[in-house]
């Protein structure tokens, strides 16, 4: 961290009057949170959780991958994150032969640490930019500002990287954009695999137990960052040496009780707290039950070649894992919102605020204006949905609709032959990429089934009504049209066909282009959607933003002190949330501890079965109670998962869980069924963080992985 400007006057934190809710700035806690830290058993001071200019705790976390949380837990830059954050790249480093993901893998010495291609990301420095923005864009309002905005956050991004590979920036809007920080971020690109648990430990459980507790499931894996001997940022050299971070991560193998003080860091990556009621409603109404279907439907053709070939598992499973991840979240989320009538409070909530408001030029038509914002996008919110869920979900339809930027270049009048030339680089990257993912069986069903559903299920009047009239041209009913037209796609289009696509790429024409079938298909629904609904939507989201920015402004006014929780909504920037371990009642009757050990993987053990198969060695040393220091004395078993209080979301996964003293406890990896109304409602009493216990962590890379050296270099503390 070099250095930090940010003006704390600026900063519109104020009481939290709910438990455990809140996702925090670290560089801005305030007093006030802090001694409720402090209450709740926080022993560290506050510049030990952030400092500007000495090594602090924050030091140790880092944004991992794409989406995901990691910590730094030694003085060689070992990194542990949840084996679903690694999955992609496990899954990249395997083969049927070597199958990592299948069995495990530990890396016997550095010298055989796998090379990635994931990045890792340090937070170096924040400013509060606020006033420039502003400045910036002055009274200017509509797509004008938007496009002022865009302008400005640019110029920030460029001033702060310089070009710089190594460096990341981004502008991230707090409290809907009422205010902005500028975050930069070294970018480390040397990141090597270390070591995982078999696929049957980090995913133990799978889909069923995904988003449940009780949980599990070893959901970690091992990488470690390099750098240039004077260490800096760098692309993979095996001249390069593990990093010698700020800080790392002390380790605890203490037992847990209810009530134990937990903190964690990381990296949440979108909440809507103060969305409107209205917004509820478009959710349970339309969105989310349109995206569940159609990954339900895209799920069980991938599945069904996943079983069948481990080739073919290896190819997909990665892909699967994130579509099923948040299938089975929003049909969850659904089921919570209207459980709990999230609609209903949101709506008292909007009347209380309109009495408030009554009088008040600024405040007293936003509640009637965003509904009528919603009323007018809602007749297309469906076909939005279809169209990326449906049609997109098909991976070729995806990638041949990529294909629209090179019809643009070569469009383009006085086209330039290098920018040409550059587009179709780019298409060929896009190509190798996509034909490496690509299962073909599966695909081609998607693409008949999505084409069937957006005819059946999409407002007609939406519809691409020249391509399906050409689609019943083709094929006659008895044929299934659908499957026939999709089959002909297949056949046809150059995306698969190694001649066709040379031809295509040596003398690149938009009547080539265009008379792909592939092609034709994806741009029959993109064009349609952009030329009649997408401006629709931009503007349903712009005056969103809009309105947003100006009911959370007077949500503030409207009660300063006892006002909500005014922590900014999750935005992939780091926060800190603390609370407890803690049990809960999930219904009448029903406690649920605060761990799960191993006699409950047992419990669910099936052999050979797809989610809960166990290796044999495994049960040998649970049949020999061979835990090492592991145990709990408490339960005189390996606690496997435990839950707290926290108040995280997805990109939070990979989170340190670390208790009073600053040290790791576990891992962050899930949030509970009960709560997974959470992005949109806060619920105090149900709301519950899955974490895998770092205990079961060690004993899976010491004992079951025979990985103890890894173990060495961590600081464990027993005391
Ligand atoms: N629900 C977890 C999260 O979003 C991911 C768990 C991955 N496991 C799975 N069975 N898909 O962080």
């Amino acid at each position: 961290m070099k250095k930090i400007l940010v003006s704390l006057s600026l900063v519109l934190i104020m009481f939290r009057t709910y438990a455990d809710e809140g996702m925090w700035l670290p560089m801005l806690l305030g007093q006030q949170v802090y001694n409720d830290m402090v209450k709740k058993g926080l022993k560290l001071k506050p510049e030990q959780l952030y400092s500007i200019n000495n090594a602090s705790l924050k030091d140790a976390i880092v944004i991992f991958g794409g989406g995901c949380t990691g910590e730094i837990v030694s003085n060689q830059g070992l990194i542990f994150t949840n084996h679903h954050c690694g999955y992609g790249a496990i899954a990249k480093a395997s083969s049927v032969e070597n199958n990592y993901l299948r069995d495990g893998f530990w890396a016997a010495d550095k010298s055989k640490e796998i090379q990635t291609s994931l990045s890792v990301q340090f937070l170096n420095r924040i400013e509060d930019v606020t006033q420039k923005i502003e400045a910036g864009l002055g009274s200017l309002t509509g797509a004008e500002r938007n496009a002022k905005m865009q302008q400005i956050q640019s110029d920030l991004i460029k001033e702060a990287t310089g070009g710089n590979e190594f460096k990341r920036a981004v502008v991230a809007s707090m409290f809907k954009g009422n205010q902005y920080f500028l975050y930069v971020y070294d970018v480390h690109k040397d990141i090597r695999f270390v070591g995982t648990p078999p696929e049957s430990i980090g995913k133990y459980g799978g889909d069923t137990d995904n988003w449940e507790w009780p949980r599990h499931t070893g959901d970690f894996s091992v990488f470690r960052v390099y750098t240039t001997k004077d260490g800096q940022p760098a692309n993979y050299d095996v001249a390069n040496v593990p990093m010698t971070p700020k800080y790392f991560l002390p380790v605890s193998i203490k037992p847990l009780k209810d009530g134990d003080y937990s903190m964690i860091y990381g990296y949440p990556g979108s909440t809507n707290r103060y969305e409107i009621s209205d917004g509820v409603k478009l959710s349970t109404d339309i969105n989310n039950p349109s995206l569940v279907k159609l990954r339900d439907m895209r799920l069980k053709y991938m599945y069904a070649e996943m079983i069948k070939d481990p080739a073919v598992k290896l190819q997909l499973a990665s892909s699967y894992a994130g579509i099923a991840n948040y299938w089975k979240f929003f049909d969850g989320e659904t089921k919570q919102l209207l459980k709990y009538d999230v609609y209903g409070n949101k709506k008292k909530f909007e009347n209380e605020f309109n009495n408030w408001a009554k009088g008040k030029a600024e405040y007293e038509n936003i509640v009637a204006d965003y509904a009528k914002n919603y009323e007018a996008w809602r007749p297309y919110a469906k076909h939005r949905q279809y169209l990326n869920e449906g049609i997109m979900g098909s991976p070729l339809l995806a990638f041949a609709g990529s294909w629209m930027s090179l019809e643009n270049a070569l469009n383009k009048k006085d086209a330039k032959a290098e920018d040409i030339e550059k587009a179709v680089k780019a298409a060929e990257r896009a190509r190798a990429n996509f034909l490496e993912n690509e299962n073909k069986k599966s695909d081609q069903k998607i693409l008949a089934h999505a084409l069937s559903l957006f005819m059946t299920d999409v407002d007609p009047a939406q519809q691409p009504k020249e391509f399906y009239t050409d689609l019943f041209k083709s094929s006659s009913i008895e044929e299934n049209p659908f499957k026939k037209y999709a089959a002909d796609v297949f056949e046809n289009t150059m995306a698969f066909d190694d001649a066709k696509w040379k031809a295509f790429t040596a003398k690149p024409t938009v009547e080539a282009l265009q008379n792909d079938p592939a092609y034709k298909t994806a741009t029959a629904f993109i064009n349609n959607y952009n030329k009649n609904y997408a401006s629709k939507f931009a503007a349903f989201n712009s005056k969103n933003n809009e309105l947003g920015k100006a009911y959370l402004k007077g949500i503030m006014e409207m009660d300063p002190v006892k006002a909500k929780m005014m922590y900014p909504d999750a935005n992939f920037t780091m926060r800190v949330s603390y609370g407890n371990v803690k049990s809960y009642y999930p219904k009448d009757a029903v406690k649920y501890d605060i761990v799960c050990t191993m006699k409950g993987v047992m419990d669910k053990y099936v052999k050979d079965d797809y989610e809960f198969d166990l290796p044999q060695k495994f049960i040998d040393l649970y049949n020999a109670k061979d835990f090492g220091r592991y145990a709990d004395p408490n339960y005189k078993d390996l606690v496997v998962n435990f839950i707290t209080t926290n108040d995280i979301t997805g990109g939070n996964s990979g989170s340190p869980v670390i208790n009073g003293k600053g040290e790791l406890i576990g891992l962050a990896f899930d949030g509970n069924y009960e709560a997974l109304s959470h992005k949109l409602a806060f619920d105090k009493d149900l709301n519950r963080t899955i974490c895998v216990d770092v205990r079961y962590v060690l004993w899976c890379i010491e004992k079951l992985g025979g990985a103890k050296h890894i173990v060495d270099e961590l600081n464990v503390v027993s005391k």
